[in-house]
């Protein structure tokens, strides 16, 4: 039988005091509700359905590109019960096991929730919970237990003095019979503090009806945390860096200060490579080995070859091959792609532009929309000026071509292998293989004028 998971992502997250929906905060490069759809399929649900409710099309938005994902609207949100009923009443009755986790817990492992089907469905369980023992409980449901049966889960609010002091926790993370779920789903009432229909009701009633439930304690609560307010938000973000980050150190990589560098769930990093502080590695990047990244630097999405240095830089879409050198700050985006060898310097910018092997741009440059052959050098200051308002137009420079300092080459234009251009020339036509094109006026020099200029001013002559 199937999986089904069903994330509730429809709560209003008031106390995130946001415009934005809780479940769209990001935790490093992504937003709450991916972390907690991915742990999900991660751990085999088959079919993953998320319910959605304040700043649905968001959600919707961001989540579009998982294949075969399911929404539910919750159009009033009268708890968390209610948006589990939402699902049943407009998917129809559910069959096999049924996992229920919180869009706000983006730190559950897979292999935790993954255990928690494994031991309902071994049991025959009308439901499993998954529990925690938090340093501080405030907030969370607690677990109340008789003979090793689980009778209740009760809220915060709704607590006697006596089950406050219960330390045992609800997670949030559930894993139910699906056939026993749907058929007693409307027995849920809302007589509590915050007349809602709270899903942990079901415990209690399953109890009433002698339906076995479980709970399965998780050693480790930061796995369990929710995210209610910008603090814990903070507090999640750490333990999620650390969690990465010690993966990382694990397997052969550098850092010099771990607590200073954020690397995304679904980057690589190859072994002896060095991250320095303050770099962030996000979206599906990957770095090779023998690399030292940073400090100061941000890679989307991006792929780094073998022993590269990359200072202070900023890649993004982009790939760069073995033994490439970028920075101190330069900025590679729009599929750029520097060949083995290769250099982007010191405040120079490469958009959508192919450096070829070996090939050179150390300083101040621009360089966009750009076919570069092999050892190509580009003076300091040189720019292509790819944008004439309208369109983005082609350069095109061959192997071999020395580019001169502040050189202009105004595209659509050609520059022929082994090619000179001279320094500062606007380039406005194509130039033949190994020419040599100059663009500037003569330079004319004036004997004695400065110092005839400063004796009209009155300024001090030279000693
Ligand atoms: C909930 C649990 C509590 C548990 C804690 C763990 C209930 C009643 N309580 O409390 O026992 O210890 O999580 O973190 O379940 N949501 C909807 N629709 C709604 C209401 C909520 O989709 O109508 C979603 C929210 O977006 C959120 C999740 O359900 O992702 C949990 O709701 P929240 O209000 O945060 O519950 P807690 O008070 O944290
Ligand atoms: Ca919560």
């Amino acid at each position: 039988m199937p999986t089904t998971a069903i994330v509730l992502a429809a709560g209003e997250g008031t106390r995130m005091k946001s415009k934005h929906p809780k479940v769209m905060h990001k935790l490093l490069d992504r937003p709450l509700v991916r972390w907690a759809v991915d742990s999900v399929r991660k751990a085999g649900a088959e079919r993953v359905v998320v319910v959605v409710g304040k700043g649905a099309d968001e959600v919707r938005a961001e989540l579009a590109d998982i294949p075969g994902l399911e929404f539910v609207e919750q159009k009033e949100r009268l708890g968390t019960g209610h948006a589990v009923r939402c699902v049943r009443d407009a998917l129809g009755a559910f069959e096999g096991p049924v996992v229920v986790t919180y869009g706000d817990s983006p730190l559950v492992r897979p292999e935790t929730i993954k255990a928690l089907i494994d031991a309902n469905v071994s049991a025959h369980n009308a439901c499993t919970v998954l529990t925690m023992t938090p340093p501080d409980p405030t907030g969370y449901g607690r677990i109340i237990q008789e003979n090793g049966q689980v009778t209740a889960i009760v809220e915060e609010k709704d607590c006697t003095p006596e089950q406050r002091a219960i330390t045992e926790c609800n997670s949030g993370v559930y894993c139910f019979c699906g056939r026993r779920l749907s058929e007693n789903l409307d027995k849920i009432g809302n007589d509590n503090a915050n007349g809602e229909y709270y899903l942990t009701d079901m415990v209690g009633i399953y109890h009433q009806m002698g339906e076995p439930v479980a709970a399965q304690h998780c050693d480790d609560y930061t796995e369990l945390l929710g995210v209610n307010s910008r603090t814990q938000l903070a507090d999640a973000t750490k333990l999620m860096q650390r969690r990465i980050n010690e993966r990382l150190m694990s397997e052969g990589v550098t850092m010099l200060d771990p607590s200073l560098v954020w690397v995304g769930p679904d980057v690589t990093v190859g072994q002896d490579t060095t991250l320095l502080p303050m770099t962030m590695l996000y979206g599906k990047t990957t770095v090779g080995e023998d690399c030292v990244i940073g400090p100061n630097s941000r890679l989307t999405n991006a792929t780094v070859g073998n022993g590269c240095t990359v200072d202070e830089t900023v890649i993004v879409e982009s790939e760069i091959d073995d033994d490439v050198n970028c920075g101190p700050r330069a900025y590679l985006r729009g599929h750029t792609h520097l060949l083995k060898g290769a250099k982007a310097g010191t405040h120079v910018e490469l958009k959508n532009s192919v450096v070829g092997e070996g090939s050179k741009v150390p300083h101040l440059s621009y360089i966009g929309d750009t076919q570069m052959g092999a050892g190509v050098n580009i003076g300091g200051g040189s720019i292509t000026c790819n944008y004439d308002g309208v369109h983005k137009n082609h350069t095109t420079i061959g192997d071999g071509a020395f580019i001169g300092s502040d050189t202009m080459m105004v595209a659509p234009v050609n520059i022929g292998a082994g090619a000179i251009t001279g320094a500062s020339s606007c380039i406005t036509g194509d130039v033949p293989a190994d020419a040599l094109a100059i663009e500037r006026s003569k330079q004319a020099n004036i004997e004695g004028y400065a110092a005839k200029r400063r004796e009209r001013l009155g300024i001090k002559p030279r000693k």
